[in-house]
């Protein structure tokens, strides 16, 4: 293997331990950072990422819970669940674990959590002021590459960045974070999507190629320019002759890209744990910020 492995896994646990102390020395005896996590159905790869989420939590301090609600739910008595969090001051955050079921409305949702709560920063005020440069909370998986990207001491730059999806959870937020002006930003980011015609002509410009699509082992070899930086998003169920019947495996066909990009992130222990240990970072701004 060429590339250098970008170690999220490492670098999360490093931000944990960060949190892990600051939580420790600003909680009060009567009042530390709280997480209302909101857990719409049954999905087992949500109830994955809610288990971790709250394990994470628990570790670094930060008390938690998780509220568990049958996939029929209406929209309306899911509202009133958060706004019970949001006129309660022990609660610092709140997190609805997206996809939500088509009946309900995720939009209208995500709007009903107070912006100082919106620890996922989705709500459209917290974006807004993400595009204006002017973020309180920072978007979990996009504040978790670029913190990646910093720690491996990758320069962005001047760089050419083609990001492969624009989804309202990765792609547009993290254009919109990696175009900023800012010494950890300041890149020229291309936005590649569904319309593109011959994507291969875009991510083959790419200095760094962020692949966030969902379609296993999407970008191959022959997309991937020689020397580039590849951060893979994607986490896919692909089924396997293991025990649970399945093994994951993110966008990018890990093998052969690695022989030419220079930098590279697995799949599972790359973006994954970023997110987690950025959604903590939040969470402890929210009590700061409320406390
Ligand atoms: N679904 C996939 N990623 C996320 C995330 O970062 N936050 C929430 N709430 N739901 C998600």
């Amino acid at each position: 293997m060429r590339a250098t492995l970008i170690d999220g896994k490492t670098v999360a646990a490093q931000i944990r331990e960060e949190v892990r102390l600051e939580v420790e020395r600003i909680s009060r005896s009567d009042q530390k950072p709280a997480l209302a996590v909101i857990l719409v159905g049954d999905d087992p790869a949500s109830q994955v990422y809610v288990r971790n989420k709250a394990r994470a939590c628990e570790k670094a301090g930060i008390h938690s819970i998780t509220q568990t609600f049958p996939a029929e739910i209406s929209e309306q008595q899911l509202l009133n669940e958060i706004q019970k969090f949001n006129d309660s001051p022990e609660w610092h955050g709140i997190l609805v674990q997206l996809p939500l079921p088509a009946h309900i409305n995720a939009e209208r949702v995500i709007e009903a959590i107070r912006p100082e709560k919106d620890v996922d920063c989705f709500h459209p005020f917290n974006v807004g002021r993400l595009m204006l440069g002017m973020p309180v909370f920072l978007p979990a998986t996009p504040a978790g590459i670029v913190e990646l990207l910093h720690r491996y001491q990758i320069e962005t730059s001047g760089k050419h960045v083609v990001i492969l999806g624009r989804s309202n959870i990765v792609g547009k937020p993290l254009a919109n974070l990696l175009m900023q002006k800012d010494p950890r930003a300041n890149a020229i980011v291309t936005v590649v999507h569904s319309a593109a015609g011959d994507v291969t002509s875009y991510t083959r410009e790419a200095d760094i190629l962020i692949a966030a699509i969902g379609k296993a082992e999407f970008v191959r070899k022959e997309m991937v320019k020689e020397g580039a930086v590849v951060i893979d998003v994607g986490i896919n169920r692909v089924e396997a002759d293991t025990p649970r019947g399945y093994r994951l495996v993110g966008d990018v066909a890990f093998d052969e890209v690695a022989e030419v990009a220079d930098y590279i992130t697995p799949v599972p222990g790359g973006v994954g744990p970023m997110t987690i240990a950025m959604l903590l970072k939040n969470t402890l701004k929210a009590y700061e910020i409320q406390s």
